[in-house]
């Protein structure tokens, strides 16, 4: 199974949906000032942000490498696909946006390319809104092991921080009659520290906000990045 089809699976367990309100209220803030009318959020999971869009009559599309979330997203009402930024003709959104933590996914070495693609989707001073966890929010927050059960599903994540990267391992167990089966998945994160984004090709980083979603520090830092 992908692992992000694995992550899709065990979202609704993990369940952060209060501190992504948070998250996604952040963004708003920030779509309004800049009197945004189209936006493609690329990771867009379960298509909640893009709800928040929607319902502010913002023309919006999602995409996500997961099928099973762009799945649940279609069911709430919004439009999502697993297309890819390659898929879209170029200058056609007034902003992209990637909402909790997906440039973390991307290794370092594939940064600029992604930056690049989302650059050729964005028309001429168009902005890119992202977020990225800080160095707080691997070590101190996301690091560690969490344990979830309910009647039919038990789910353990162990995940361990060491030179830039975060390694999350995913055991999940889903009753089937009498037995379990067991699901197994890992998933990589990397951690981008602020110079090595600052200096994004083609794009201005405009202004940065830092947010505590889970600690007592900043855990994530929003970037606001206009199209030169
Ligand atoms: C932590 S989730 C955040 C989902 C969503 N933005 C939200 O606010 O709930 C990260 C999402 O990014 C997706 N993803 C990771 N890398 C991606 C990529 N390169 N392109 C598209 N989607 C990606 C994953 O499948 C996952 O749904």
């Amino acid at each position: 199974m992908n692992p992000l089809d694995l992550y899709a699976k065990i979202e609704p367990l993990i369940g952060f949906y209060e501190q992504y309100e948070i998250l996604y209220q952040t963004y708003l803030r920030y779509i309004n000032a800049l009197h945004i009318g189209s936006v493609l959020d690329v990771g867009c999971g379960n298509g909640k942000f893009l709800k928040h869009l929607l319902d502010r009559e913002i023309d919006a599309e999602g995409i996500d490498r997961s099928a099973s979330m762009v799945q649940r997203a279609n069911e709430i009402g919004v439009r999502a696909s697993c297309k890819e930024l390659e898929d879209f003709e170029a200058e056609r959104f007034e902003c992209v946006t990637a909402v909790a933590d997906v440039l973390n996914y991307l290794p370092q070495k594939e940064l600029a390319a992604f930056f690049h693609s989302i650059h050729r989707v964005l028309k001429p001073k168009g902005y890119f809104v992202c977020d990225v966890n800080t160095l707080y929010g691997f070590e101190a927050v996301a690091e560690g092991v969490m344990r979830f059960e309910d009647e039919t599903r038990f789910l353990c994540i162990e995940a361990n921080y060491a030179d830039k990267e975060l390694l999350t391992h995913i055991a999940f167990f889903e009753k089937e009659g009498e037995l379990y089966r067991k699901q197994n998945g890992q998933i990589r994160q990397y951690f981008h520290p602020l110079g090595e984004l600052k200096k994004q090709e083609g794009f201005r980083l405009e202004r940065t906000e830092s947010l505590k979603l889970f600690g007592e520090s900043p855990d994530k830092t929003l970037l606001i990045y206009q199209k030169r």
